[in-house]
């Protein structure tokens, strides 16, 4: 552990960390987070480069006997699972410069307090976002080709007038091909779904974001627009932007009669930026399609009717990293922690300028 003598006053929280002593660090999460995020290979590196025992979890920091271990904590590692982190969790680690997450967002343990003591956080959100914009070209791919009415009719045993297994009949359009599809929020998600979109398919899109088209509108194949313009000129609307006290119901029975005839929504974001019940009514009247890995309430009530419908698919929230996918959380992570012991910054540093408008 790094000594303090009699007498000395805490480091200042801006101060970069001893790069001649390897910094002494704690984990704070569930136990079976740290195993599953963390590889072999993670924990070689961790161990190479900080003070840390991958058998010591922190579940509450007012637990007297790790006030010792907390008193000399200077990196903080967190994950799913974290207990409330709040300014007197702070007091009790007067060394601590830098938490690192290995999840998405902080939002749910970090008392924004801390982001003003002017320690330095960090989240492993862009690792976490790989797998929901992979998971939602999917779902435009498969939403534009129908493929959800298709294999319920499949399974109901229907077929078209020639007999065959495939029938078409009915759908408003189909297909992939010089698709726009609209992009709610230029966040890390948002942009990463910009770029496979316009890489993957020959689609272009239509962006809406009021605070930044994170460079995206260098593309000409994308136009930043208002709510209204994306909503009425998108065959696919995807909702990347995080639920704030702004976005919360952003997609309301007014907003999602914009869309046109046969529109798919996407949503990978939160249940509460779209108004349920309205959602509900389009696409039980066969005017919208939904893929919904989120939902308010979340999960749905047993037998609601976006349940049954076969223009409606949805999914238990597993869009973010999941399986094999927690690695790459922990891998970014350590990448962190190394640069951090190094005497660098974090690379993903949470801003907390913009805290109350980012997931
Ligand atoms: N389904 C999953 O498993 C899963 C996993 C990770 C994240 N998410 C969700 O995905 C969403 C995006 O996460 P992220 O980390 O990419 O976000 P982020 O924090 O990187 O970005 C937030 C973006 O939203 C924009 N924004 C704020 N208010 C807006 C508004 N009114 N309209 C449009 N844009 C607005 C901000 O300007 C910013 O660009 C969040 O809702 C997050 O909770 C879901």
């Amino acid at each position: 552990m790094i000594s303090k003598t009699e007498g000395e006053s805490a480091p200042s929280r801006s101060a970069a960390p001893d790069a001649r002593t390897k910094p002494f660090a704690l984990l704070a999460c569930e136990p079976r987070v740290a195993e599953s995020v963390f590889s072999a290979e993670a924990w070689q590196r961790l161990g190479a480069c900080v003070r840390i025992d991958p058998q010591r979890c922190v579940r509450r920091f007012d637990d007297e006997l790790l006030a010792p271990d907390l008193a000399a904590c200077e990196i903080l590692i967190t994950g799913w699972g974290s207990p409330r982190l709040d300014a007197a969790a702070l007091a009790r680690m007067p060394r601590l410069r830098h938490i690192v997450h290995t999840a998405g967002t902080v939002k749910l343990f970090l008392d924004p307090a801390v982001l003003a003591s002017g320690v330095v956080v960090s989240s492993a959100a862009e690792a976490n976002a790989i797998p929901v914009a992979e998971y939602t070209l999917a779902a435009v791919i498969l939403g534009a080709k129908r493929a959800f009415t298709l294999a319920d009719r499949l399974r109901a045993g229907r077929v078209d007038e020639a007999g065959t297994h495939r029938d078409l009949g009915g759908l408003p359009w189909l297909g992939t091909r010089g698709l726009t599809v609209g992009v709610i929020g230029a966040s890390r998600i948002g942009v990463r779904v910009v770029r496979l979109v316009r890489t993957v398919l020959d689609a272009r899109v239509l962006l809406h974001d009021p605070y930044t088209d994170a460079g995206l509108t260098a593309d000409p194949g994308v136009r930043r627009v208002g709510l209204d313009a994306l909503l009425r000129g998108s065959e696919v609307v995807t909702v990347h932007a995080p639920l704030t006290a702004e976005t919360t119901g952003l997609l309301g029975a007014r907003e999602l009669a914009l869309m046109p005839d046969g529109a798919v929504l996407v949503n990978t974001a939160r249940g509460g930026l779209v108004d349920t019940d309205a959602l509900r009514a389009q696409v039980l009247s066969g005017r919208l399609d939904a893929v919904l890995d989120v939902t308010e309430p979340e999960p749905l009530p047993a037998g609601d009717g976006l349940f049954g419908a076969p223009n409606a698919f949805l999914t238990p929230h597993i869009a973010g990293a999941l399986g094999n996918e927690t690695a790459r959380l922990g891998d970014l992570a350590v990448d962190e922690v190394e640069r951090i012991a190094a005497g660098r910054g974090p690379r993903h540093q949470v801003d907390a300028a913009s805290f109350g408008r980012i997931a």
